[in-house]
């Protein structure tokens, strides 16, 4: 039984302003604007600069999301970043944007499990503060994975953008936590992965000739898989909050390919208004995309107070979960 409530009072993204179109990407991969919209439903990507990095998005980010609350820095208790592109592999890129933000002593952790960490992010934020633990939590989830792509490798230089979202959470007399699904399954890493200077093999130049730091993905295999998980994770969350498929007023699903969200949507039987999807412009953004596609749609007025909202994601773990959440005035 929680000892209180939580409620997101403000949101906010940023993407970098180098858009790659999938034109761009013909002009050095053997790939074509028509395939890559029919198999994936992106068109444009945002990669970061040389100079940017993950906290940078970050920061951008949790300042629009202040804002948007009417908040100031120091009214936060507690500060996550969710993300698998952090600036160094420690210190948590996390402590780097309380650093920036002007949080000094508070606490501050990153969470690396992919595409789901926003979910995870969400759960973990929403559970310390029902018990009482905090008041005020900013969650982050932030990626610039063109930094571990391989940008000649036409199956996956085309998938990935970067980007941020951040969403404040605070402490409330009413509930829009309704139920957290979550699950993870390390036997198959392979499926996707970028082992970077993973501890069995640390960095050297024939790793890196290898590019083992950069993105692999077995992509149909994954596509199956994440289509299953999604639809499981989202029934399981529907039966944690008791809620039935007509009571969701929008699916907020990671944005990974059309083809996945729509195969997640026709299970909820929801039609194409109910489901947001920016995939056409920011592409897989990991662990931002849930959070960017929230704030995209809470700042045009398409979620609004009493909406049910389903968070649902997959990705590298292989991991996958989903949070039912019922939005506050
Ligand atoms: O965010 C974490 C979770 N991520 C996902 O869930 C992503 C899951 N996977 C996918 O979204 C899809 O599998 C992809 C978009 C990556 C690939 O689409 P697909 O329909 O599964 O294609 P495929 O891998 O089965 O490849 C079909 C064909 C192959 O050619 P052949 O062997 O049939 O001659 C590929 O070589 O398409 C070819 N291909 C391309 N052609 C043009 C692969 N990438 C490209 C490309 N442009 N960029």
């Amino acid at each position: 039984m929680a000892l209180h409530g939580v409620k997101i009072v403000g949101v906010g993204h940023y993407a970098p302003a180098r858009v790659v179109t999938n034109h761009d990407l013909e002009t050095w991969l053997d790939t074509s604007d028509e395939w890559i919209t029919t198999r994936t439903g992106m068109k444009r990507r945002h990669w970061a600069s040389e100079e940017e990095g993950t906290s940078d998005l970050a920061a951008a980010a949790a300042g629009a999301a202040l804002v948007h609350a009417g908040l100031r820095s120091h009214d936060i208790d507690c500060l996550i970043v969710a993300t698998v592109t952090p600036d160094y592999y420690f210190p948590a890129t996390a402590c780097l944007v309380a650093n920036r933000l002007g949080l000094p002593d508070k606490p501050a952790f990153d969470i690396g499990i992919a595409c789901s960490g926003f979910i995870y992010g969400l759960t973990v934020a929403s559970g310390l503060i029902r018990s009482g633990v905090y008041r005020r939590i900013l969650l982050i989830g932030a990626e610039t994975l063109s930094k571990i792509l391989d940008k000649d490798d036409r199956s996956t230089a085309i998938l990935f953008g970067d980007g941020a979202g951040a969403v404040i959470l605070e402490r409330s007399s009413e509930d829009s936590f309704l139920a957290s699904d979550l699950g993870a399954d390390g036997s198959r890493p392979e499926l996707l992965y970028a082992q970077g200077s993973g501890s069995p093999r640390p960095l050297d130049h024939a790793a890196l000739d290898g590019k083992v730091h950069l993105i692999h993905m077995q992509g149909r295999e994954t596509f199956k898989l994440a289509v299953t998980k999604m639809v499981e994770s989202t029934d399981s969350v529907l039966s944690k909050a008791s809620l039935a498929k007509s009571d969701v007023s929008f699916l907020i699903p990671h944005q990974a390919n059309k083809r996945i969200i729509d195969a997640t949507a026709r299970y909820l039987n929801l039609p194409e208004e109910k489901v947001v999807i920016n995939i056409a412009e920011y592409g897989n953004t990991s662990a931002a995309s849930i959070p960017m596609a929230l704030s995209e749609s809470v700042r045009t007025g398409i979620v609004k107070a009493g909406d049910i909202v389903i968070f649902v994601a997959f990705g590298g773990g292989l991991s996958w979960g989903a949070v039912a959440w019922k939005w506050a005035a």
